[in-house]
């Protein structure tokens, strides 16, 4: 197995390992501690399908069906995500930086996507480090913000979103289960490795509990821009058979819809699910 580490504090590319077959304790063990150590790990070439892709994810949890599938009575573990002319990205789609269904009470350990179709341009995913964005709050804030507890709901987009694919009466109800969102803790704590991360993102965080309008937005925007740095984010950009494992608690990712009308399919798994820990004590 070859690791290239990336230069900034996240992601890695791993070659020389053949995950279209089940990996060796020995191996698995290996890739478990490199995404520990780097948040998201790129494979390229792989060319998985969907039992293998389900068993990458299983190396950390069971694999999980999204929230709404369940709560609709489905049990499909394999999530699609596939646009083209015809089925254009939602506008804003993705492209803010978010933790996959942060709007529920708990969130995936780990996330694997496999690129079916991947575009000639555009599509990218970017990573951004909540453990460096944590690091780099001053250490005054930072103590503040341990008495803090943050707001994420899924936003009006969701609904829309929902109406498209499910229709409205599906739609209103799905909306209803999940539309009041859930609170968190702003600095939570890593399950495997206790690191201390910065629990907010922009796709799904909407304030600050107990603060006014005014100052959960300002507080909110300085956290948020903590996500910016250069030197804490990871970009892949696909090719066909690539596939990503990347940590929900440690990482925030984007999507940006720059690749239409291209065609784009990627399929994805998730593998477990908790609720992010405060800090202890
Ligand atoms: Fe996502």
């Amino acid at each position: 197995m070859e690791v290239v580490v990336s230069a900034t504090s996240l992601g890695a590319t791993v070659t020389g390992v053949d995950l279209s077959v089940a990996v060796d304790d020995d191996e698995a063990a290996e890739i478990r501690a490199l995404l520990d150590d780097r948040g998201v790990l790129a494979f390229p070439g792989q060319h998985l399908d969907d039992d293998g892709l389900k068993r990458v994810a299983a190396m950390w949890a069971e694999p999980q069906p999204h929230p709404v599938v369940e709560f609709l009575g489905g049990s499909d573990v394999i999530g699609v995500v596939f646009n083209d002319a015809d089925h254009p990205p939602a506008s804003g789609g993705d492209s803010a930086f978010h933790t996959d269904y942060s709007f529920c009470a708990e969130i995936p350990d780990v996330a694997v996507l496999r690129s079916v179709t991947a575009p000639p341009v555009g599509g990218a995913t970017t990573w951004s480090d909540a453990v460096a964005a944590c690091g780099s709050l001053d250490p005054e804030l930072r103590d503040r913000l341990l008495t803090l507890r943050a707001h994420h709901d899924p936003g009006p987009r969701f609904l829309l979103e929902m109406e498209v694919r499910l229709g409205a009466e599906l739609a209103a109800r799905t909306d209803e289960r999940f539309g009041s969102g859930s609170e968190h803790p702003i600095i939570a704590t890593h399950p495997r490795t206790g690191s201390e991360l910065l629990f907010v993102n922009a796709g799904y965080t909407r304030s600050i509990v107990g603060l006014s309008d005014a100052e959960s937005t300002q507080l909110l925007d300085r956290l948020l821009g903590a996500f910016d740095d250069p030197d804490t984010t990871f970009e892949h950009r696909w090719s066909e058979g690539d596939v990503v494992i990347w940590d929900e608690h440690r990482t925030v990712h984007r999507g940006p819809d720059d690749f239409a009308p291209h065609a784009r399919e990627l399929h994805r798994c998730t593998a477990g699910r908790r609720a992010p820990q405060p800090i202890a004590g």
